[in-house]
C-alpha cells in the first residue's frame, strides 16, 4: 500500500501499526508519528552542527527499546533517589489531589512503565465512578509492557495508550482524551519536564494550556535544587546504569542513521551547573576521531576531551517552579513535597 509518511525510525519499532487490542488495552498512533528518520536525520544533523555538539535538544531518542529497559534500571539504583521521593509523595497525596481536581481522566505524557501512575489510578478507582486513562509515550515497547500489567491489575479501568511525541501530538492527543463528565488530571511525572530547554518548555506548556480547559489540571514532577554531590552521583550511578543510557543514544544513532559510533571511545559525563540549576550529561571523546553518519551525508570530527551534550535535567526551586507556570497562563496551586524536601510534586490550573 502506498501511503505519504515518512519511513520510521526504527528506535520505535510499528511492527502492526493504528490500533489493536493488546489484552484488554488499546494502543493506537496519533496523527503525528512519534519518530521518522527524516526527523531524526534533522534533528541529528543540525545537533551535530552546532558548537558544542549538541543532542539534548532531542531526549526522545534516547528511548529506543533498549534505553527504556535501562532507564527502569536508573530508577532502581541508590543514587538515584527521584523515583522513591516522588512514588512517595503520590502515595501521600493521591486521594488528596483526585478529590481536589475532581478528575475523571488521567492523561499521561511520557508514561514509561506508569509505576508510580498506580498510587493516582487506585485513587482514582476508590473515588467511584468509571475512570479513564490515556497514557503517551514515544516509547511503544514501555507503553505494551506497562499496558498489560496496568489491564491485569485494573479491569475496570478504561485505558487507551498512545503511541507518539508530546512534542508533537499534544492537540490531537488531548482531543482524544475530551471526556463528557469530569475533568482531566495532565500529569508529566519522573522529572521530565527538567529535560527541556527553557524556551522548548515555555512553548509545551503554552500549547498544552491551549488545549486544557477549565476544570481539567495539571500535575508535574520536578527535581528540587540540592547540593551538587547528591546531584551529580544520581547522574552517575556507580554501577554504570547511566553511563550505558547515555551511550545507547550512540547505538540508535548506528542502527538508524548507518553511523559508526564506538561507545567505547567516548566517557559519559554528569556535571551541575549551577548558575543555571541544571545537570547536564556529556559524552566526551577519549580520543581525535571522525565518524561517518552516511544518512546524513556528513563525517563528523571529535578532537580529544570534545565533548557531545546529550541531555540537561532542569533542577527547580519553589519559586522557579511557580514561575514557570505563571509564564504560560497557568497558576500553581500547591507544591507537595517528601520529607527530605528532595522532589516537588507541582499541581497547577489554567489560569482564568
Ligand atoms: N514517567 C516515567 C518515565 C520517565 S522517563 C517515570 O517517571 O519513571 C521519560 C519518558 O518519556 C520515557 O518513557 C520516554 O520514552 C518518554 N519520552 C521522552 N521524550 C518523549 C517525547 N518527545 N514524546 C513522548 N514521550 C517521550
Ligand atoms: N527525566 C530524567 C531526569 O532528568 C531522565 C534521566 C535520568 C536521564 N537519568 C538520566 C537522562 C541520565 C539522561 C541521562 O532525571
Amino acid at each position: 500500500m502506498f501511503h505519504h509518511e515518512p519511513p520510521r525510525a526504527t528506535a520505535i519499532h510499528h511492527e502492526e501499526p493504528m490500533s489493536r487490542e493488546n489484552s484488554r488495552i488499546r494502543i493506537s498512533t496519533l496523527d503525528e508519528p512519534g519518530v521518522t528518520l527524516e526527523e531524526m536525520i534533522r534533528d541529528v544533523k543540525a545537533g551535530l552542527s552546532r558548537e558544542p555538539k549538541d543532542l539534548s535538544t532531542s531526549p526522545k531518542y534516547l528511548y529506543d527499546a533498549e534505553g527504556s529497559r535501562i532507564f527502569e534500571e536508573i530508577t532502581e539504583t541508590p543514587e538515584y533517589y527521584q523515583t522513591d521521593a516522588e512514588f512517595s509523595i503520590l502515595r501521600q497525596r493521591s486521594e488528596e489531589i483526585v478529590s481536589r481536581t475532581g478528575c475523571r481522566t488521567l492523561v499521561e505524557l511520557g508514561s514509561g512503565s506508569s509505576s508510580k501512575t498506580r498510587a493516582l489510578l487506585d485513587a482514582l478507582l476508590e473515588s467511584g465512578g468509571p475512570a479513564r486513562y490515556a497514557p503517551l509515550d514515544v516509547s511503544e515497547s514501555a507503553l505494551e509492557e506497562s499496558g498489560e500489567q496496568l489491564a491485569s491489575r485494573y479491569p475496570d479501568l478504561d485505558i487507551q495508550g498512545y503511541v507518539g511525541d508530546f512534542d508533537k501530538s499534544l492537540r490531537s492527543l488531548l482531543k482524544s482524551a475530551e471526556n463528557g463528565s469530569g475533568g482531566r488530571l495532565v500529569v508529566l511525572l519522573g522529572g521530565t519536564i527538567g529535560n527541556f530547554s527553557p524556551e522548548s518548555r515555555r512553548g509545551f506548556l503554552r500549547t498544552l494550556r491551549e488545549s486544557m480547559g477549565e476544570g481539567d489540571h495539571l500535575l508535574i514532577g520536578v527535581d528540587l535544587v540540592k547540593p551538587r554531590e547528591t546531584l551529580e552521583r544520581a547522574y552517575d550511578d556507580a554501577a554504570g546504569a547511566t553511563a550505558r543510557f547515555n551511550k545507547n543514544l550512540l547505538s540508535v544513532l548506528n542502527h538508524n542513521l548507518e553511523a559508526n559510533f564506538d561507545p567505547e571511545l567516548f566517557a559519559h559525563r554528569a556535571a551541575y551547573d549551577e548558575p543555571h540549576q541544571r545537570v547536564e550529561m556529556w559524552l566526551d571523546s577519549l580520543e581525535d576521531q571522525e565518524v561517518k553518519l552516511p544518512a546524513l551525508g556528513m563525517d563528523v570530527r571529535f578532537e580529544k576531551g570534545e565533548g557531545l551534550r546529550t541531555e540537561i535535567s532542569a533542577k527547580f526551586t519553589r519559586e522557579s517552579a511557580a514561575g514557570m507556570f505563571e509564564d504560560t497562563a497557568f497558576h500553581m496551586l500547591d507544591l507537595y513535597t517528601d520529607p527530605d524536601e528532595l522532589f516537588g510534586l507541582t499541581l497547577a490550573a489554567p489560569k482564568g
